[in-house]
């Protein structure tokens, strides 16, 4: 009698070992100790069975089932703590780690867009230093000292004796370009612009523009014209209207400033157009003939055009933003919508 029940302990080990092997988890492994270990297993049965036998017997069979449970629990424990570190390691079921993908600020998008439309006409890009000289921002571009339209940009001087400055416009970059090539060209030229403005919805003392200029032989007014009304209709990608007013640059003549229908209320009026119903985004106009002679162009044989416009404008009427400090609070809700 008591042979057989040692028997069963051994098969019962045996059963164990083979089972425990095969177990890659922890709930296949819990089911295993209720099996093996649990109140209701063979185990605990025989336990129950030793005040059946004689002393001597109970002994035999007491040692003998301590020893299995001795067994069974080690068997438990090594393969739990083995599962944990594969868990631990590989457990699929755990949140990846969220890597945060950055995105192109929205102004950076914008002179983009804007870039690509006219790389589509044929126009290079140029870029300019943010830190001009006088020369280039102003006196080369038909503004000598004294002249009073030099107030229209209220300037940062860094070293004012030296004619030192931030470029209130991306102009200068005109003047620069035509020292260094002849014409033909077609260029743009994005870049950040400064002004002595103080910060409110409109209005911020860094922006940026983006200007262009084209000059060849026979260009006219009418080449502008086109060039703005394509570039337009594919930046808002939808028919608005524009407008030419005559306005004043120093170096354009005649200028003009350019508006187009409201973007927001499609002409009708509201508080964005100031209930006139059109926007302006751009000045322009027909280089001046001052402004060849001092790059050394001649202005009976050449003719051209140039604009410059604000990125921070276009790209509040593309989005529908009402406040140009959005751009520069660094705030990841506003950020993450582009
Ligand atoms: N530079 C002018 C401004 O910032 C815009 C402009 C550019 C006007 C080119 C005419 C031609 O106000």
């Amino acid at each position: 009698m008591i042979e057989n029940n040692i028997k069963d302990v051994e098969n019962l080990l045996n059963e164990a070992r083979v089972e425990i092997e095969k177990i890659k988890n922890l709930k296949d492994l819990e089911e295993w100790r209720i099996k093996f270990l649990g109140r209701k297993s063979l185990l605990n049965e025989l336990f129950s069975k030793i005040p059946n036998f004689e002393i001597s017997d109970r002994k035999i069979l007491g040692t003998k089932l301590n020893i299995a449970k001795k067994i069974l629990n080690e068997l438990y424990e090594k393969t739990k703590e083995k599962i944990e570190k594969i868990e631990k390691k590989y457990n699929l079921s755990f949140p990846g780690k969220i890597v945060k993908i950055g995105n192109l600020h929205p102004i950076t998008k914008v002179i983009d867009e804007i870039v690509q439309i006219f790389y589509k006409l044929g126009f290079g890009v140029v870029e300019g230093p943010e830190i001009e000289t006088d020369y280039y921002n102003f006196t080369a571009l038909n503004t000598p000292e004294e002249h009073p339209a030099r107030d229209i940009w209220d300037t940062f001087y860094l070293k004012k004796e030296e004619g030192i400055l931030l470029r209130t416009h991306t102009s200068p970059v005109q003047i620069r370009v035509m020292e260094k090539y002849s014409p033909p060209l077609k260029i743009i030229s994005p870049g950040k612009c400064f002004r002595r403005d103080a910060f409110d919805s409109s209005h911020s003392p860094v922006f940026h523009q983006v200007e262009g200029l084209m000059v060849d032989r026979n260009i006219k007014f009418t080449h502008l014209k086109g060039v703005l009304s394509y570039f337009i209709k594919e930046f808002f990608k939808k028919e608005v209207k524009i407008l030419f007013l005559p306005s004043y640059f120093p170096f354009t003549e005649p200028s003009a400033e350019m508006s187009i229908s409201c973007v927001i209320c499609d002409g009708k009026g509201c508080s964005t157009c100031g209930y006139t119903g059109f926007l302006e985004i751009l000045g322009c106009g027909m280089v001046h003939p001052n402004v060849f002679r001092i790059v050394g162009y001649d202005p009976d044989v050449f003719t051209g055009f140039a604009f410059g416009m604000g990125v921070e404008r276009l790209a509040m009427l593309k989005y529908g933003i009402d406040d140009i400090r959005y751009f520069y609070l660094n705030d990841m809700k506003f950020l993450e919508q582009f």
